[in-house]
């Protein structure tokens, strides 16, 4: 249990973990402390089995508005060099989380706030949150992964369109273009993420992960390579509980009714 980060099962569905980002009076600008504690989430969420699904966030007001400006201000270009090896290596940490991951977005999602929302498998908005990538603004440019999982996400052309301009995205453009990938009502953001990640928590954990590493490990690589990356990750599956508990239960019972165990 961190500072300004927290780990809590949601009520109703135990086997969500929600990583809570609460910093409220820097509408949980990723300070230090943020950026390690979220670090620490990562590694927590990633590595109980009880957890098989997650959802970041950051409370009504704010997902989060990036990482903190005042800290940043006067820091020294060799300062730099390590203050963003830690904001990368802990959104990338949360990348690869391997479980669904859900971001529910209410309010600002701005700069290392929309960088961090890039790194969940699915993006929920509410209809009043803002999305972007402001840091032209200050005369700088996305340092935690948004020059990269921006336009792999949306395309190289929408993606300078908000780097270059800064612009803050409403959240329906921000689906039209693919940056979310729902919008609700404002107070039903967390319940909408819950739901969609509860879904899976009853899945073959082991294959969930499976394919989300085929995919994304597949999306930073050449075709050849990541048909291998597929075909062997396709093949450990035979070696699991679920894969002969879901083609035994099809044989007996038809499709659809296999009950997994996650091993
Ligand atoms: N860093 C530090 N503090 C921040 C912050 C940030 N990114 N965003 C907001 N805050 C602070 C404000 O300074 C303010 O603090 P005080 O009350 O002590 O003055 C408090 O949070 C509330 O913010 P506002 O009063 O500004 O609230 P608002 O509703 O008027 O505006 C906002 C909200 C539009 C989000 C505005 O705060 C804003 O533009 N924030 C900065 C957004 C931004 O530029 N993000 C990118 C940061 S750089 C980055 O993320 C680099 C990277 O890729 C790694």
């Amino acid at each position: 249990m961190g500072e300004f980060v927290r780990v809590e099962a949601d009520p109703e569905n135990p086997a969500v973990a929600v990583i809570r980002i609460d910093r409220p009076k820097a509408l949980n600008a990723l300070n230090g402390q943020v950026t390690k504690e979220i670090a620490e989430a990562a590694a927590q969420v990633s590595t109980d089995d009880s957890v098989r699904a997650v959802v970041l966030y950051g409370g009504e007001r704010a997902f989060v508005a990036g990482a903190d400006i005042k800290e940043m201000a006067d820091l020294s270009h060799a300062q730099m060099l390590n203050y963003s090896r830690a904001l990368q290596n802990a959104l990338t940490a949360v990348a690869r989380i391997p479980k669904p991951v859900v971001a529910a977005i209410s309010g600002f999602a701005l700069g290392g706030g929309c960088e961090l929302a890039l790194c969940a498998d699915f993006r929920v908005a509410g209809t009043k949150a803002r999305l972007g990538q402001p840091e032209i603004q200050l005369g700088v440019i996305p340092g935690a992964g948004g020059t990269q999982r921006l336009p792999r996400l949306i395309g190289p052309a929408k993606a300078k369109d908000l780097t270059f301009s800064g612009r803050h995205v409403r959240a329906e453009e921000a689906e039209r273009i693919g940056l979310v990938d729902r919008v609700v009502a404002d107070e039903e953001v967390y319940s909408a993420a819950v739901a969609l990640v509860a879904e899976y928590v009853e899945g073959p954990a082991i294959a969930l992960a499976a394919a989300k590493e085929a995919i994304d490990r597949g999306l930073e690589t050449d075709l050849d390579t990541g048909l291998e990356i597929e075909r062997l990750q396709f093949s450990g599956l035979f070696a699991t509980e679920d894969q002969k508990t879901g083609m035994r239960s099809f044989i007996e019972q038809g499709p659809g009714k296999a009950k997994f165990s996650g091993r």
